[in-house]
């Protein structure tokens, strides 16, 4: 019985080789109705920024990062040989700034500026842009005010690099009367109250910043993207494919512009995305139901809170509970209570070992419904599940004794179920950029992936940021199985990702424009 519900979860979340191919298709589909018109779920914003730096451009700048784990403001300098130095502090935004009124968002974002302005000033006076010290000074002012990229990472229709409308707020934030709001002006106010001398030059998502910034540490880069609390990418598309700009497309240089997909809200309507009961009811649950419908299949933000649910169900099964002998922590009752990062420290504690268990272990480890004997296995499996078991314990309050190796060993396979699908779903996005930007051949709406092939000498380059991918382990291998999949083995060689490390901090600065 234990094994047959457990089959059942497993079964549920596992995504076969023709569901990948679905949802890639499907992807692709709206992928163009997004570029073909305004108001679609996935928006596929133009975004104004219509070239990637190359490493030699140099300057210092501010940045203010709106929209990951934290709240971030950031100098950096850049020293022109695809090298740069940033300094940075981090700053909490709470509950009620996320859910309050708007202004005391953008005024506690001005307040955090002028902390590290002031807390840095004897640098600041060295190091902040000096007139002379910029690549040029934008304004007709004297003394000029402090140039400020703003990444600001949520969906905002941009109609210029320093002006652009929120749609709607994502990842937990919904603060009053900003949702159709121009965000520079918003913020612009803020400082304006505050009387700061600071003037927001550009605006990016931080999946703009994140391609910016891997292109200028390596030389190139066609797709930012992010996979920490929430999920999104921005690749480079031709301007005549985005053909809902009609006349307001821009004559540019190369004919191109980064898109920003939006694509965490890739089908909200739910046709293809595998949901589960658990899915559901994370859904139902959340501050946005119905909306960012894959992002709540991949994101930081909701993979912890899936397997809280899973686990739930284990410690609550008939007739017998199957988990932590049917006792439910604060931690786990909690809304929210267990936390992605708890993932990756299950994770990292099960595979710190470069040894993996042996075939027997693993057939112990499999038999969900047989006690785990200590003596039974092989040391360093034992070592790996005491390790886990510790984690465990202590993430979901537990007293000593109240986990046992059995709890742990399934507490780990549950969560990598869960991480498990959303790379390879992650892989269903990496797929649709490289196929819409023709870098594969072969992939059709007919053709199975084994034609598919690498187009001849296009490179296809990635910059990644986001907690899930750095601190997961393996979250990338298990996107490039997919990948495989979805594009060929000879395809998926040639993909190359790398992390775009302070992608917004970076990447949102003026020399882009
Ligand atoms: C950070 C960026 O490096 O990565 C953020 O500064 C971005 O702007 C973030 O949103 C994504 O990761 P996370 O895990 O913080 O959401
Ligand atoms: C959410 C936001 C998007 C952002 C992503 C990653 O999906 O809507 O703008 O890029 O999270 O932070």
């Amino acid at each position: 019985k234990v094994n047959s519900i457990l089959a059942d979860i497993e079964q549920q979340f596992t995504l076969d080789e023709n569901d990948l191919i679905s949802i890639t298709r499907h992807f692709h589909q709206l992928f163009n109705l997004g570029l073909g018109e305004y108001n679609q779920p996935m928006a596929m914003i133009p975004t104004f920024v219509t070239g990637v730096p190359d490493g030699t451009e140099t300057g210092t700048f501010l940045s203010l990062d709106l929209g990951g784990t934290n709240l971030r403001v950031c100098h950096v300098q850049f020293h022109g040989n695809q090298t740069f130095t940033l300094k940075q502090k981090k700053y909490q935004v709470s509950e009620a700034l996320k859910t309050g009124e708007a202004t005391v968002l953008f005024d506690y974002l001005a307040d955090s500026v002028d902390a590290f302005l002031t807390s840095t000033e004897a640098e600041a006076e060295a190091e902040v842009p000096q007139q002379g010290a910029l690549r040029q000074n934008p304004f007709d002012e004297d003394p000029p005010a402090v140039p400020l990229g703003l990444t600001f990472s949520f969906p905002v229709e941009q109609t210029a690099i320093d002006e652009g409308y929120l749609l709607t707020w994502t990842k937990g934030f919904a603060a009053k009367n900003a949702v159709g709001k121009d965000i520079v002006k918003l913020l612009q106010d803020a400082f304006g109250r505050k009387h700061l001398h600071v003037k927001c030059v550009a605006l990016v998502n931080d999946t703009v910043g994140a391609a910016l910034s891997r292109a200028y540490t390596s030389g190139g880069c066609v797709l930012g993207a992010i996979f920490g609390t929430g999920t999104n990418g921005a690749y480079l598309e031709q301007v005549a494919n985005i053909t809902k700009l009609g006349n307001n497309a821009p004559a540019t240089a190369g004919g191109v512009m980064m898109v920003n997909t939006e694509w965490g809200a890739f089908d909200n309507a739910r046709v293809v995305l595998p949901s589960t009961p658990f899915d559901n009811k994370v859904d139902r649950e959340s501050i946005n139901p119905r909306f960012q419908a894959y992002e709540k299949f991949i994101s930081g933000m909701y993979l912890g809170e899936i397997t809280r649910n899973i686990l739930l169900a284990l410690v609550d099964a008939a007739p017998k509970p199957i988990l932590f002998g049917g006792k439910a922590t604060a931690h786990l009752n909690k809304h929210y209570g267990l936390d992605t990062e708890m993932l990756s420290l299950v994770e990292s504690a099960w595979g710190g070992d470069a040894d993996a268990a042996s075939d027997a272990d693993d057939v112990k480890l499999r038999n969900f419904s047989a006690p785990l004997e200590e003596g039974a296995l092989a040391p360093v499996t034992l070592q790996r599940l005491k390790r886990t078991q510790e984690v465990v314990q202590k993430h979901l309050g537990y007293e000593p004794g109240e986990v046992s190796l059995r709890d742990a060993a399934l507490v780990r396979w549950i969560g990598a179920l869960v991480v498990r699908r959303a790379a390879r779903l992650s892989a269903c996005a990496v797929a649709t950029v490289a196929i819409q930007m023709g870098f594969v051949t072969g992939v059709g709406k007919e053709v199975r992936p084994a034609e598919a092939a690498a187009a001849p000498g296009k490179s296809y380059s990635i910059g990644i940021d986001g907690s899930l991918y750095q601190h997961y382990p393996g979250f990338e291998e298990r996107m490039r199985e997919a990948l495989r999949v979805l594009l060929s083995e000879e395809v998926e060689k040639k993909v190359e990702m790398g992390l775009a490390k302070d992608g917004s901090g970076v990447g949102g600065e003026p020399f882009v424009l």
